[in-house]
């Protein structure tokens, strides 16, 4: 995988990363155009689309856009977004040189799992049979309403698009959009309605920092205790802090468990105290959703869960608060090398007639 610095900026990348599809423009040698949509992948220093399988006649190496690729590697690459309203017209064209990325190459193992991440439909579809176009970026144009949000997916495609995304671009999340992805949390289920959960929002760098040394000492206590060798406990802790101080903004889900009921027996007590975590869970996937939603994306750790209350120490809140996790909330810099596949359906449940 190449990590060039992007030439795209963040706001181009932004708006990029959230199309679904583009318009690949190549030529032959003579200069004759041709141009399709295509599905492709982003990350920092190249664009990939697959060469799926298709009932077609030829292979996909005779494929027009490839003779042309390989006749004349100059292409363009065009994602727009059209509405009537025409105040949230853009565009962002892509000039490089497009190569083929062979089977035997570790970079395009890594531009299939790009490409399978954000596309579930590729999950059954043999794309690691065939090369992979990559196109290397050299030259940006962009115009319009790049900030404004795209059409917004249904629930169920939101629930497939949704991914954890773990690099964030320099660019700040509005205030209005961190609001309603905390409105959609709070309409999350819980147990009596009692919304047993708390969020506290930190977008500031010394807050940040605080919260990352004050978990960071803790975890690095823990992984000396497991006999984790030194160098490796310091790049995982100094992994750990920077995705924390680089994720724009940072909300920390707190159980609040002072207004669930109370019983007599711990068994009952332990029940209801379970019922306020898997409420939180939803509250944290009803907050993750409606990120994507908005075009923003969001990531979870658990960090908080192994030091509870160091974190609420460090950041001064209520002693009654729990912390269980964080979510990061941003924009990706591009799509997530290390998207999970699913276990398929039928291995998940059992049918009882
Ligand atoms: C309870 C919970 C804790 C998680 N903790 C972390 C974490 O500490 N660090 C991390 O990078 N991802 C964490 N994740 C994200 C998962 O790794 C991720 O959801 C999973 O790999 C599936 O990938 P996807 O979310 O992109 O579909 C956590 C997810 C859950 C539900």
């Amino acid at each position: 995988m190449r990590t060039e610095p992007s030439i795209l900026n963040p706001e181009e990348t932004a708006f990029l990363v959230r199309q679904r599809v583009a318009r690949l423009a190549t030529a032959d040698a003579e200069g004759n155009p041709h141009n399709i949509p295509v599905c492709f992948a982003y990350t920092p220093g190249a664009i990939y689309i697959a060469l799926d399988e298709k009932p077609k006649d030829v292979p996909p190496t005779r494929l027009k856009r490839v003779r042309n690729i390989v006749e004349n590697p100059s292409v363009a690459l065009v994602a727009d977004r059209y509405d009537e309203d025409w105040k949230l017209l853009a565009y962002l064209m892509v000039r490089g040189r497009a190569e083929l990325v062979d089977l035997d190459a570790e970079e395009h193992k890594a531009a299939v799992r790009l490409l399978r991440g954000k596309y579930h439909q590729y999950q059954r579809m043999r794309i690691e049979e065939n090369p992979v176009i990559a196109i290397r970026p050299e030259r940006v144009a962009s115009w319009g309403a790049l900030d404004e949000p795209n059409a917004r997916p249904q629930v169920l495609d939101a629930v497939r698009g949704r991914r954890s995304v773990r690099r964030y671009l320099d660019k700040a999340v509005p205030s209005d959009l961190v609001n309603s992805v905390l409105e959609a949390a709070r309409w999350a289920p819980s147990p009596h309605g009692r919304q047993p959960w708390r969020f506290a929002v930190i977008a500031g760098r010394e807050t940040k920092e605080r919260l990352a040394d004050a978990m960071g000492g803790e975890w690095r206590a823990n992984l000396e205790m497991d006999g984790q060798d030194a160098e490796i406990v310091e790049r995982r802790l100094e992994g750990s802090r920077q995705r924390l101080l680089d994720a724009p903004v940072l909300v920390l889900l707190c159980l609040y468990l002072e207004e669930l009921d109370a019983y007599p027996d711990p068994e009952r007590q332990k029940n209801e105290t379970t019922m306020a975590v898997q409420s939180l869970g939803a509250a944290a996937q009803n907050a993750l959703l409606a990120a994507y939603d908005q075009g923003l994306d969001a990531g979870w750790m658990c960090a908080p869960l192994f030091s509870p209350e160091t974190v609420v120490k460090a950041l001064g809140l209520d002693p009654k608060l729990i912390p269980h996790a964080l979510l990061m909330l941003g924009y990706a810099e591009g799509d997530p090398p290390k998207r999970r596949s699913r276990l398929p359906l039928e291995d998940l449940i059992v049918y009882r007639d």
